[in-house]
This record gives structure tokens, C-alpha cells and sequence, in this order.
């Protein structure tokens, strides 16, 4: 096979690329009135305009064939039948299958996997009706008014970020809490307010291997039993959601308090398997199969929309174009949705763990720029603190702008602010401000001559740079489904184009791997471990500054 960048797709975009350099979005919108209808298409509630962005007809087409050239739709449908695309563990990437309305069997080792989903579910739905009516009582005979999800990950960010997202829908579920920073201070601080008598914690992870959660695990069950006096108060309170079950029972979780899950769904695509518990305790069993039921209502789309108008397809044809021939490393989520506020260190982990790769699926190394760099807070905050650098930065950010058009909260004027605000910014980073412009604005303030000659450079925007707006009408639990699906969707697209696996994460181990001796050395007698100067200088700096009878300059 050709490498990626000598292929003709891939050569005739690198030409579009420099045929393009004299382009601006302030003309191309002058010269066709029809672009905003030409470049925007909506899907499952969602409307994407991706009209701000720096392509025309022929570079989305160009696109397009790119696409195709790289068969997505065969590895999309690869995908969705099961086959282990990834390749690296050898495993099937089946997270489709937990939100799929289809009762197609899906074959893994011989045998469906659908019933085991429902069987799952349905235990879930069981457990979340007797928490949320409160029949399951905790070891002193109290209902459960609040839950701790201790994960990390994928074990975290997603539950996380729905819980968040979908607060406005949680009447008459308990409080969700989440811990996931091995930082005492996490567990702690999140204790402090919380009665062990009607606290339930819910051990999330896909191993149970990880450091992080088992640690803050084993502190939350020393809590409770000194709290409440007794070992078998565990029962009460901890449940395990897990795909091993050896390690949840040796926890001293009862097997029957377990969720279970499966190999084939990858950390980061868990929020729609038992991973998702919290959030249902949260929103109601309901709540979560209408999040299902979006997700699904993306995954349909995606399979049988043509590529030109199917958004994950659009969404991630577009990115790649910034990533690997503008060269544009950074991409910003722009949420105008308070709720939305954990949305973009979600889609941080799904992205940067997904497509952070340099090597593909032969094992070469890639020979065109791969994933970016996710970052991003809600607006309007996000404004006063990073946006100067995107209207003005020496490099450019293409941005997701993501809003929607009915607020949670109407309260007086706030969400016309808030919607003015989303279209401003996009509208500003496409147009910009020219010199003239500038030199007329302060001429009506009487400012020219010297004075204004000063100035100028430092107010003209040279505009052109790229966006995307995401609408929605409201946030619902649907419409958040579909959201993600979009997400994780887009994602595939692009790591299928850059031939990379996007469902393993191998650049995670080796620091973990180094954590243990140097956990050890921080502790032991000595250090043993084989370590650089710089962290062996460290490590001898923390150990003095942990015995502080030592300190320099500390009384003897
Ligand atoms: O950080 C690596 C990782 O494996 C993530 O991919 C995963 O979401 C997280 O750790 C948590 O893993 P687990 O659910 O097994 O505790």
C-alpha cells in the first residue's frame, strides 16, 4: 500500500491546499449569497454549519474522495458488524451495540452479544428504580441520597459529563459525586459533606486494575466501615461496574452488586454500557434510554447517510484538513451551555486518546500530521481568558462552537446574551477587521494622525479563521446522545483516514509502569530504581521535604 501522503487523494488535496492560499472567508461569503445553504445540514436534532470553515465545493469533494479512497464505509461497516478492527488487542469495537435498536444478532466468538446487553440493562433498571424509590436502604435502614462514582478515564469523564450536562432532568434522583484524582484531596473534599449512612459508592472501572480508583476505592470502604462500625456495611453501599469479576470480588464486592461489561467496549465509548449507572441513578433509567436512543438515532445516520451530508463524516473531513494539510494542531470545543462545562475534557480524552498515535496499523510510522490537540471551556468564559490568542494568535484554532437555541434556565435576558455572544465570536473570527475598518472606528472617536497609526495594527483581526457551529434546539438527553455519537464518530472517520488504530492506547503504560518503582523509591530505604539525574534529584528533594526535620535551614 502507498503511504497515506503519496496517494492521489491525498496528493490533489495538498494541491487544493496551495491553491487556496489566497483565500478568505470574508470574500467567499461576498461572492455567493447561497454558502451558508450550501455548507450546513442537520441530523438527530443537531444543525451543523460548517460554512466559516476555509473550503469550497471542490475541496469538500476532494475530501470526499479521500474518504472513499480510504474505504470508510467498508471499515465503518466492519465496525458495526464486529469485526476486532482493533487490531492491536484483538478486539471488536462494539460500543454501536449498546444503544442499537437492531435485534440483527451480532455474533462475538460465536455467540450473540445482544442479550447480555438487555440482561445488563435490565439489571440496571431494577437497581436504579429501588436506589431512586428508595427500597434499596443502606446498612442503617436509610435510603440513598447520594452516590460517588469512583473511576478515572473513560470510567469518569463520560458520566461525568452527562451528569453535568443533563442536571436540569435529575428531579428526584440522588446527588452524583465523582472521584477520580488518586489526590486524596479528591476523596476528602468529596466526603466531608456526605452521611455514610446514605451514601452509595459505585467502583467504575473496566479492569479493576487502576491505581487511581482502587486506591480511592479502598480509602472509601476504610471510611464507611469506620463510619458505620461494620464490615458488612459494605454490602449496602459499594457496587461494582466492571469487566472483571475475579478482582470486584476479591474487593469484597458481592457478584451480585456487580455490573458487568465486555471487552469490546473501549473506556472512552463506556458511558452507554453499565459505565453509565451513575448516570442513570442520576436521570432516571428513562433519561438514559432516551441518551441511548440519540446515540442510536447518530449511529443510523451515520450508516446510511451519503458521506457528503452525514455530519460525523463532514465533521471529521473537515478537522483532518486542518490537522494534516493546514498544519493547524489545536482544535477548540466551544460550549455555549454552562451544563456542557466537562464536554470538552470529555472529548479530550475521546480524541487525544483515540487519534494521539504516530504509527499505523502496520506498525509504520505515519507520514502525515495525525490528531490534534483538544482543548476548551464553556463560552462566554472561555472569552476572557484564552479567546485573544484565537482572534489574534500567531496560529491558528479552528473551533466547534456547540449551542443551544432554548436555555435550561429562561431567566430575563441571559440566553439572548449567551446565543449573541456564540454568533459574534464565530462571526468575528471568520470576517475579522480590516485597516480600513479599524481607521474608521476611531476616527469617530476622534482618534487619527500618530495616534491612530499606533494603534491600528493592534486592532485589525485578519479574520479567516475556522469554525463550526454545532445547534441544537435544547440540551435533552437525546440530542446529548446524539451529540457524542457525532463525536465518536468523527473521530473513527479521521483515524481511519490516517490508517492508525483509534481504539487502543498504548502511550498511557509506560508512565504507569514508572510510577511503581518510583512509588517504591520514594518510600524505600533506598532508591533502586534506574533513574535519569533529573529524577533522581527529585526524588532525593521530595524525600528531604517529606522528612522536614531535614530541611535546609529547618531547626535541628
Ligand atoms: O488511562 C488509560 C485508561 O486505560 C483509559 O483508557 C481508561 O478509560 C482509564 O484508564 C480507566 O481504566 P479502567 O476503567 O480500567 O479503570
Amino acid at each position: 500500500m502507498k503511504p497515506l501522503d503519496q496517494t492521489s487523494a491525498w496528493q490533489a488535496l495538498t494541491q487544493q491546499h496551495n491553491k487556496m492560499a489566497g483565500f478568505h472567508l470574508r470574500d467567499a461569503f461576498a461572492q455567493d449569497t447561497q454558502r451558508f445553504a450550501r455548507f450546513s445540514t442537520s441530523a438527530c436534532g443537531i444543525m451543523l454549519d460548517y460554512s466559516k470553515n476555509l473550503v469550497t465545493e471542490e475541496t469538500m469533494a476532494l475530501l470526499i474522495d479521500l474518504a472513499e479512497q480510504e474505504k470508510i464505509e467498508s471499515w465503518r461497516d466492519k465496525m458495526f458488524a464486529g469485526d476486532a478492527i482493533n487490531s492491536t488487542e484483538n478486539r471488536a469495537v462494539l460500543h454501536t451495540a449498546l444503544r442499537t435498536k437492531e435485534r440483527t444478532p451480532i455474533d462475538i466468538d460465536g455467540a450473540d452479544i445482544l442479550p447480555g446487553i438487555l440482561a445488563v440493562r435490565q439489571q440496571m433498571s431494577v437497581f436504579v428504580e429501588d436506589v431512586r424509590s428508595g427500597q434499596w436502604r443502606g446498612h442503617t435502614g436509610k435510603a440513598i441520597t447520594d452516590i460517588v462514582n469512583i473511576g478515572i478515564g473513560g470510567s469518569d469523564l463520560g458520566p461525568l459529563m452527562v451528569v453535568e450536562a443533563l442536571k436540569p432532568y435529575q428531579m428526584g434522583g440522588p446527588k452524583c459525586h465523582f472521584v477520580s484524582n488518586v489526590d486524596a484531596s479528591h476523596l476528602v473534599e468529596t466526603l466531608k459533606s456526605l452521611d455514610p449512612a446514605t451514601t452509595l459508592f459505585v467502583i467504575a472501572s473496566k479492569t479493576f486494575t487502576t491505581l487511581e480508583t482502587l486506591t480511592n476505592a479502598h480509602s472509601a470502604r476504610a471510611w464507611l466501615v469506620e463510619k458505620l462500625g461494620s464490615n458488612t456495611a459494605v454490602a449496602r453501599h459499594f457496587v461494582a461496574v466492571s469487566t472483571n469479576e475475579k478482582a470486584v470480588q476479591a474487593f469484597g464486592i458481592d457478584p451480585a452488586n456487580m455490573f458487568g461489561f465486555w471487552d469490546w467496549v473501549g473506556g472512552r465509548y463506556s458511558l452507554w454500557s453499565a459505565i453509565g449507572l451513575s448516570i442513570a441513578l442520576a436521570v432516571g433509567m428513562d433519561g438514559f434510554e432516551d441518551l441511548l436512543d440519540g446515540a442510536a438515532a447518530m449511529d443510523t445516520h451515520f450508516r446510511t447517510e451519503k458521506l457528503s451530508r452525514n455530519l460525523p463524516v463532514l465533521m471529521a473531513l473537515i478537522g483532518l484538513w486542518y490537522a494534516s494539510f493546514w498544519n493547524y494542531r489545536a482544535y477548540a470545543v466551544l460550549p455555549y451551555d454552562q451544563l456542557l462545562h466537562r464536554l470538552p475534557a470529555f472529548l479530550q480524552q475521546l480524541d487525544m486518546e483515540s487519534n494521539g498515535k504516530s504509527v499505523d496499523r502496520d506498525g509504520n510510522k505515519v507520514s502525515v500530521p495525525t490528531g490534534p490537540i483538544v482543548f476548551g471551556e464553556p463560552g462566554t468564559n472561555g472569552q476572557h481568558a484564552f479567546y485573544q490568542l484565537i482572534h489574534q494568535g500567531s496560529t491558528i484554532i479552528p473551533c466547534d462552537f456547540i449551542v443551544p437555541a432554548q436555555s435550561q434556565h429562561p431567566v430575563g435576558e441571559h440566553h439572548i446574551h449567551l446565543l449573541a455572544n456564540c454568533l459574534a465570536q464565530s462571526q468575528a473570527l471568520a470576517l475579522g477587521k480590516t485597516e480600513n475598518e479599524v481607521r474608521d472606528d476611531l476616527k469617530k472617536i476622534d482618534i487619527v494622525g500618530s495616534a491612530a497609526k499606533t494603534l491600528i495594527p493592534h486592532k485589525i483581526f485578519t479574520g479567516n479563521r475556522p469554525s463550526n457551529t454545532l445547534l441544537v434546539e435544547k440540551v435533552t438527553p437525546f440530542t446529548l446522545g446524539a451529540l457524542i455519537a457525532l463525536y465518536e464518530h468523527k473521530v473513527f472517520v479521521q483515524g481511519i483516514i490516517w490508517r492508525i488504530n483509534s481504539f487502543d492506547q498504548w502511550g498511557v503504560e509506560l508512565g504507569k509502569q514508572l510510577a511503581k518503582t518510583t512509588a517504591h523509591d520514594l518510600t524505600a530505604e533506598t532508591i533502586t530504581g534506574n533513574h535519569d539525574a533529573s529524577t533522581r534529584g527529585l526524588l532525593l528533594a521530595v524525600r528531604s521535604m517529606r522528612q522536614p526535620a531535614r530541611h535546609v535551614g529547618a531547626a535541628e
